[in-house]
């Protein structure tokens, strides 16, 4: 699984990544399936088609429509199988579907991912990608149109929420209603407020003396770097793949893929308790000076093995790579993304974290014109997100009859709706301390009331779109449907 977020992340490092598959529990083997899509959606006489996956699971199948929105990532049979886009499906007697998104995963439109072949990667061809596998589920070439006159919806998490998100916005008249879990809506080239977040998280799940040993341990970092003996310290301590250099590009991308990569995996995915435990080693005196004691868990975690990459050279090398089977495809991929339509770079150009200006923009625009051509620059990127917030509204318009969930320790929320963007046909929920993608999991697999509440009210949503209004509360045992719903509205005024 860290590989796949590698994925994500990984795309990026940007961090958005394929959630953990849940444990399995239908008993049905889902298929394997693939639809012929234009590779062109936006231009009538280009004819060229490609070859687009999906997985398919007919265990609960009425005549409605349950589709999992696939991302930046290589879809897997696992959310056929379990988490709420199951369950929703059971509730709602639908097919269910997961997507793959082209150019991720065995959805490959072109050959190679040279620049030239990157033109067709774009959300826009995503979401029409979606469309026209909608007008193909419900058509009478799909097991003879069985599903024609079913609803619709869509479950997404992350990058996979944005678009059930813009589905509704793009295509209101193929979806009925949305899901979307952690999805950014707002398009942004710098994005301090990410690192601002784990520095809130940390601090209120990990403590403050916790962010003093962060902050201590970065500023004497930043200060070995400008000794003459300090890199050589570094590399030791660090276990770099080779001896660090104190130059720009390079001390940036020690500073990102070893440390403010390490606590987003931490801050983005914790679990409760994952953050509390690493605040433990990252105070615990036994461990040595703060160096030391970063050193320590840094170079512990899954992410940082074998060792810590601190060499830009060799970052390019992995990421000009074009088979689609290379390691930093994925990441190749979604940067791609980034640099023409999102922005979001994780920055330390906020004032409120401990990673002083350790990461700082320019080293992203670096990244975009060395990964893909000089000519993406600057210019290109501020073009590319300010069309994307024109053509989907960034936050000034939530679509109808989608629901929300942001998690109120999710790095990404800030990007996302909060209960200010909410409004009836649209309930955003806040889940506090929660983080990424954690509502998309399957309802009572935590203790965490509030994560229970929201998966309730979002199967409670879907059931009045798709089905029609809840049954009225019986005496006693059973009003649970309708006070989850007031706890909706509770938690939109609360948050
Ligand atoms: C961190 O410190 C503990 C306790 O001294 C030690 O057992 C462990 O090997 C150290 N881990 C690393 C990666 O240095
Ligand atoms: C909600 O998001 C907006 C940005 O779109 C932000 O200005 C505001 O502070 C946020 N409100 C809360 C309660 O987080």
């Amino acid at each position: 699984m860290w590989l796949l977020l590698l994925l994500v992340a990984p795309s990026l490092a940007l961090h958005t990544l394929e959630p953990p598959p849940p444990a399995p529990v239908s008993r049905n083997i889902p298929q394997e399936r693939w639809l012929t899509v234009r590779l062109n959606q936006f231009m009538a006489y280009d004819t060229k088609t490609f070859q687009m996956r999906y997985y398919y699971n007919d265990e609960f199948a009425g005549n409605n429509i349950v589709i999992f929105v696939g991302g930046e990532w290589e879809i897997s049979p696992g959310w056929v199988r379990a988490g709420l886009g199951y369950q929703m499906a059971e509730q709602l007697g639908a097919g269910l579907f997961y997507t793959e998104h082209r150019y991720y995963g065995k959805t490959r439109p072109v050959e190679n991912t040279e620049v030239e072949n990157l033109k067709y990667l774009t959300i826009d061809q995503g979401l029409a990608d979606l469309a026209q596998f909608i007008q193909y589920v419900k058509s009478d070439e799909f097991e003879g149109g069985k599903y024609k006159n079913g609803k619709v919806v869509l479950v997404g998490c992350s990058y996979a929420g944005t678009m059930a998100t813009w589905m509704r916005l793009a295509y209101p008249h193929v979806v009925d209603a949305a899901f979307s879990d952690s999805g950014p809506l707002h398009a942004q080239e710098d994005f301090p407020e990410y690192l601002e977040m784990i520095n809130t998280a940390i601090k209120e799940q990990g403590g403050e003396a916790c962010l003093s040993s962060i902050e201590e341990a970065i500023k004497d970092l930043v200060a070995l770097f400008e000794d003459p003996a300090g890199p050589a310290q570094i590399t030791d301590l660090f276990n770099t793949c080779a001896a660090v250099q104190a130059t720009p590009l390079d001390m940036a991308t020690f500073f990102w893929y070893g440390i403010t990569e390490t606590f987003a995996y931490l801050v983005q995915y914790a679990e409760p308790g994952d953050i509390k435990e690493a605040c433990d080693v990252l105070t615990n005196p036994a461990l040595g000076n703060a160096v030391q004691r970063l050193a320590n868990w840094t170079t512990d975690q899954d992410w940082n093995k074998p060792c810590i990459e601190s060499r830009y050279t060799q970052v390019l090398a992995d990421h000009r790579d074009t088979n689609f089977d290379s390691e930093d495809s994925v990441m190749r991929l979604w940067t791609y993304q980034t640099c023409v339509e999102f922005g979001w770079y994780q920055t330390t150009s906020g004032n409120n974290q401990p990673f002083l200006s350790a990461v700082p923009l320019e080293y992203f625009h670096q990244m975009c014109k060395d990964f893909f051509s000089p000519n993406f620059d600057e210019g290109k990127l501020r073009h590319g997100i300010r069309r994307t917030n024109l053509m989907f509204g960034a936050l000034t318009h939530m679509p109808d009859h989608v629901i929300s969930v942001a998690g109120g320790h999710d790095p990404w929320s800030p990007m996302g709706p909060n209960a200010t963007h909410g409004h009836s046909q649209s309930p955003v929920i806040v889940v506090p301390e929660a983080s990424h993608c954690q509502a998309i999991q399957a309802f009572g697999l935590t203790e965490i009331q509030e994560l229970e509440a929201a998966k309730q009210a979002v199967l409670n949503f879907m059931h009045e779109r798709v089905l029609g209004p809840l049954p009225p509360p019986v005496d006693g045992a059973s009003s649970l449907g309708v006070s989850l719903m007031l706890l909706v509205a509770a938690l939109a005024v609360l948050f």
